[in-house]
C-alpha cells in the first residue's frame, strides 16, 4: 500500500526520500512523485505512474532537482485511477503546498464541494487533493503551516498519514496521522519521516512511533511533537531492532525465496527463550496474563487476514486439541461489522505480520470496545496493533519484504503451537507431552532445512504446473488450513486460479472438475487420518487427475498414486504444518517465476493492507 517518505537536513533531499520510496516498493503500488524545495525555495513537483524506474527517467538533472528537503510517496490507487494525474504529491491552487497522504478521507466529497463553492480548482479524482487546498486555506489565514495543517486535520473524517512542504514554510516539513502508519526518524542533524521503517534504516535506528491525532513539525535542527490542539507532547525515542541486511536480498533473485530459505531461523526465533524444558512448558511473558487468568480462559477468538487468517485455523486446530479451549477464527473484516458476541472470559487474539492491517485493527478496537482483553501477534515492533493490543507475542521473524507471506506465517504458526502447549500444560496436557513437544519442536529448523535441501527437485515440479489454469489443493484435519495456504500463495504470485478444499469435501463439488489437466496438490502426511485421504485421492486418479502429494519419507503407497512426491521428515502431528507448507511456498514461487512474473510485487497486492 502507499508509501511516504520525507527528508530535512543538510544533504540532497531527492536520492534519499527516492531511495526510500524503492524500499517501500515491496509494499505494492502503481504511481509516485516527488515534490523538492529547493534553495531558491521554488516547489518541484514530479511524478509518474507505474514502476519508481519511470520516476527515475522523468528526472531533470541532479542540479534541477537539488533541494535540502523533500517527500516523496507511492500510491496504491483507492480513489481515481492509477495514473499520473492522481499520483501524490498533490498541489492546491497556487501550487505552494505539497502533500502526500496514505489512508482514505472519507468526508472528502463535502469538503470538496465546499471548497470548490469558495473558488478553489481541483485537478484530480483523489480524495488527498481536497487536503492540499484545505491547509492551502488555513495556511493564508494562520501564515504557519503546522496551524495550517492543525486546523485543516480538524475538518477531516477518516485515515490518513501524512506529510506536507511549501515554500510560504521554508525549511520545514509537517507531518501528522491518525489511522495510518507515520514514523519520525532521528537521524545526525538531519531528519526523516516515513510510513515504514524500512525506508529509514540505512540512515537512522533511532524513531518515534507517532500516535494518532498526534503532528510532528521538522525543521533543519529540531521536532516538536503536538496535538490538533497544539498542545506538546513528549514522546520516547525508540531504537529500531533490525538489520539493515534483512532488506536486502542477498544472493536470492528474490526476497520471497530469501524468505522461505529463512524459515529454519525465523521459527527458531519464534521459540528461543520460550521454552521451559524443566517445567515441561512454555512462557510468553509478553501476554501479560498471570497463571491464574490463563487458567480461567475459556474461549478464544482469533481475528487475522489473509495469511495470518490461515495461521489462526491452524491455531484452532491444535489449541482445541491440546487445551480442550474452544476457539473461534474469523476474518478481521467480517467480525468488525457484525457485533460479534463475546463471551465472559474469552481471550481475543489479532494475528497480523505487519501489525497495521485497517481490518484487524478495527476488530481489536471492537473488542476492545466490548471489553474483551486482546492480545496481539504481530511481526512488527512499535506497529499499531502492537501498541493497542493489551499485551501479546512478537513472532520476531524480521522483516518480511515479499509481498506473499511465507516466513511470518511459519513463525505464526509457531506461536501458536507454543501457547498451545502453554494453555494446555495448565489444564490436561501431560507433562509427557510437553517434554516430547519440546524435543520435536527443537528439530523442526533442521527439519526444514532438509525439505529446502529438496529446492531443485520442487522447482522441476514446478515445471509441470506453470501453464495449468487451475490447480485444486487439499488437506485434512490440520493441514486443510495448510492447502488453503498453498493455494493463497499460487494464486497470489502465479495468477494461476487455485482452491484448497478439505480433501473429504472434494466429492460435493469439486471432484465435477476433475480430469487429466487439474493438477491436485495432496497433503498427505502420515498421520491418524491417512488411509482417509488416500481414499480421496483414489477417486481422483480414477478421473485421470494430476496428483502431486507431500508425503512422509518411507511412504512408498502414495507413489502409486502420484505423477510426484515431495518427501518431509516426520514428526508429529501438532507440528506438521511447519513442515507440509514449506514444498508448497517452493512450488508457488518457482511457478511463478517461471512463468517470468514479478514474484516480489504481483499485481494489485499490497504487503500491507492499511485501508478497509
Ligand atoms: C495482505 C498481504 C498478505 C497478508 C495480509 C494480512 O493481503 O498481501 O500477505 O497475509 O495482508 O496482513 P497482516 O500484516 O495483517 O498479517
Amino acid at each position: 500500500m502507499c508509501g511516504i517518505v520525507g527528508y530535512i537536513g543538510k544533504r540532497n533531499a531527492t536520492p534519499i526520500i527516492i531511495e526510500g520510496i524503492k524500499r517501500l516498493e515491496y509494499r505494492g503500488y502503481d504511481s509516485s512523485g516527488i515534490a523538492i524545495l529547493n534553495e531558491e525555495n521554488e516547489l518541484k513537483i514530479f511524478k509518474e505512474s507505474g514502476k519508481i524506474i519511470e520516476l527515475e527517467r522523468a528526472l531533470p538533472s541532479p542540479d534541477q532537482t537539488f533541494g535540502n528537503v523533500g517527500i516523496a510517496h507511492t500510491r496504491w490507487a483507492t480513489h481515481g485511477e492509477p495514473n499520473k494525474l492522481n499520483a501524490h504529491p498533490h498541489t492546491g491552487c497556487d501550487g505552494s503546498i505539497a502533500v502526500v497522504h496514505n489512508g482514505i478521507i472519507e468526508n472528502y466529497i463535502n469538503l470538496r464541494n465546499k471548497l470548490e463553492s469558495e473558488g478553489h480548482e481541483f485537478i484530480s479524482n483523489t480524495d488527498t487533493e481536497v487536503l492540499a487546498h484545505l491547509i492551502e486555506h488555513f495556511l493564508k489565514i494562520e501564515n504557519d503551516l503546522t496551524t495550517a495543517v492543525q486546523d485543516a486535520l480538524k475538518l477531516v473524517e477518516g485515515t490518513y498519514g501524512i506529510a506536507v512542504i511549501s515554500n510560504d514554510s521554508p525549511g520545514k516539513i509537517v507531518a501528522a496521522r491518525k489511522g495510518s502508519p507515520l514514523i519520525l526518524g532521528i537521524g545526525e542533524d538531519e531528519f526523516f519521516v516515513t510510513s515504514d521503517v524500512a525506508a529509514i534504516i540505512i540512515h537512522t535506528k533511532k524513531v518515534i512511533y507517532l500516535e494518532d491525532n498526534e503532528v510532528v513539525s521538522l525543521s533543519y535542527d529540531d521536532y516538536q511533537i503536538t496535538n490538533l490542539q497544539n498542545e506538546n507532547i513528549e514522546a520516547d525515542i525508540s531504537i529500531v531492532d533490525w538489520d539493515v541486511s534483512s532488506i536486502d536480498k542477498g544472493e536470492y533473485k528474490h526476497f520471497m525465496l530469501k524468505e522461505i530459505f529463512e524459515q529454519p531461523t525465523s521459527i527458531y526465533n519464534a521459540f528461543r527463550g520460550r521454552l521451559n524444558d524443566r517445567l515441561s512448558t512454555v512462557k510468553l511473558g509478553g501476554l501479560n496474563m498471570k497463571s491464574e487468568e490463563l487458567r480461567k480462559i475459556k474461549m478464544l477468538q482469533i481475528i487475522a487476514c489473509g495469511t495470518s487468517w490461515h495461521a489462526a485455523l491452524i491455531g484452532k486446530h491444535i489449541i482445541e486439541g491440546l487445551a480442550r479451549i474452544p476457539v473461534e477464527v474469523e476474518y478481521a473484516s467480517e467480525y468488525r461489522y457484525r457485533n460479534p458476541i463475546i463471551p465472559d472470559d474469552t481471550i481475543v487474539f489479532a494475528i497480523s505480520q505487519s501489525g497495521e492491517t485497517a481490518d484487524t485493527l478495527a476488530g481489536l478496537r471492537e473488542a476492545q470496545a466490548k471489553g474483551a482483553k486482546v492480545l496481539g501477534i504481530t511481526n512488527t515492533i512499535g506497529s499499531t496493533i502492537s501498541r493497542e493490543s493489551d499485551g501479546g507475542v512478537y513472532i520476531h521473524a524480521g522483516a518480511e519484504i515479499g509481498v506473499a507471506s511465507t516466513k511470518a506465517f511459519t513463525s505464526q504458526v509457531t506461536i501458536l503451537t507454543i501457547l498451545a502447549v502453554l494453555l494446555g500444560r495448565m489444564k490436561d496436557l501431560q507433562p509427557t507431552f510437553g517434554k516430547s513437544f519440546i524435543k520435536e519442536l527443537a528439530a523442526i529448523p533442521e527439519k526444514v532445512e532438509l525439505i529446502l535441501q529438496k529446492n531443485d527437485e520442487i522447482r522441476k515440479i514446478a515445471e509441470t504446473l506453470k501453464d495449468s489454469t487451475n490447480a485444486l489443493y487439499l488437506g485434512r484435519g490440520v493441514n486443510y488450513p495448510v492447502a488453503l495456504e498453498g493455494a493463497l500463495k499460487l494464486k497470489e504470485i502465479s495468477y494461476i486460479h487455485a482452491e484448497g478444499y478439505p480433501a473429504a469435501e472434494m466429492k460435493h463439488g469439486p471432484i465435477a472438475l476433475i480430469d487429466e489437466n487439474m493438477p491436485v496438490i495432496a497433503i498427505a502426511p502420515d498421520d491418524a487420518i491417512y488411509d482417509k485421504i488416500i481414499s480421496n485421492l483414489e477417486e481422483v486418479k480414477a478421473r485421470n487427475g494430476r496428483i502431486i502429494s507431500i508425503a512422509t519419507e518411507g511412504d512408498e503407497k502414495i507413489e502409486q498414486l502420484s505423477e510426484s512426491v515431495i518427501y518431509i521428515p516426520k514428526t508429529i502431528r501438532t507440528l506438521q504444518p511447519l513442515l507440509t507448507v514449506i514444498p508448497l511456498q517452493l512450488l508457488a514461487y518457482h511457478v511463478a517465476d517461471l512463468r517470468g512474473l514479478d514474484v516480489d510485487q504481483p499485481r494489485n497486492l499490497a504487503k500491507s493492507v492499511t485501508v478497509e
